[in-house]
């Protein structure tokens, strides 16, 4: 089956491709509002694409309003965010915190999450992840009226003791316990792994 992108509407192939392309990492962003509430959202159109600089991407749609999402509001008034990392123990507050709630009320406290500062950034990150990046907007690429990606240079790492070996860098398998996006309500665990023989390119 040959399915053109140009013939289907964007539902489709948004069905398609959430559908396809699983599991997806979580950006769950945490940043201050103006008026100094401590908003986060998932994002699922995300992922890493470089570590020489270090850079993520998000992609931001509007709210079913037309809206501009509150996350995007405060990425580009202040040019910074943090992205938290959604393992098992956070999946149902980082589920409640997807509503999309008046900007005067905090997801942190719909969902029971605790702020706690930033270290290189001045938005909150969400004390309660496994681990988070602290970004610095390098771009904002316009691509159309509905759609905005977030080029973000991550400054630090912040990970929850036990998840980083401080001398190899490692990260524990035991302890970091991180979920992905499937489509629609669905998400998996990351416990099945499986090793592959042979040597790695460096
Ligand atoms: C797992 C998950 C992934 C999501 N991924 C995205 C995404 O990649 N892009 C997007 O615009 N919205 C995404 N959403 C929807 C936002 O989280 C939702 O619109 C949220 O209310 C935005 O909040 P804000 O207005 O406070 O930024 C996702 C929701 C869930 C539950």
């Amino acid at each position: 089956m040959d399915l053109r992108l140009d013939e289907l509407s964007a539902h489709e192939r948004y069905k398609l491709l959430i559908g396809l392309v699983i599991p997806r990492p979580i950006a769950w962003i945490s940043t201050w509002s103006e008026n100094g509430v401590a908003n986060c959202a998932p994002f699922s159109f995300f992922n890493v694409f470089s570590e020489d600089p270090p850079l993520c991407v998000i992609g931001i749609n509007p709210r079913s309003d037309g809206q501009t999402k509150h996350s995007l509001k405060n990425i580009r008034r202040s040019g910074e965010f943090i992205v938290n990392l959604v393992d098992e123990a956070t999946a149902n507050a980082m589920h409640i915190s997807s509503g999309e709630f008046p900007e005067e009320v905090s997801e942190f406290a719909q969902a029971r999450l605790t702020p706690a500062p930033g270290a290189m950034v001045k938005h909150p990150r969400i004390a309660e992840a496994a681990a988070c990046l602290e970004c610095r907007v390098e771009r904002l690429l316009e691509i159309s009226g509905t759609r905005v990606l977030v080029l973000g240079e991550i400054l630090l790492i912040h990970a929850r003791e036990g998840i980083i070996d401080p001398r190899s860098k490692r990260i524990s398998e035991e302890h970091y316990r991180p979920i992905g996006r499937l489509f629609a309500d669905r998400y998996c665990t990351t416990r099945q792994r499986f090793n592959l023989p042979g040597k790695l390119p460096a």
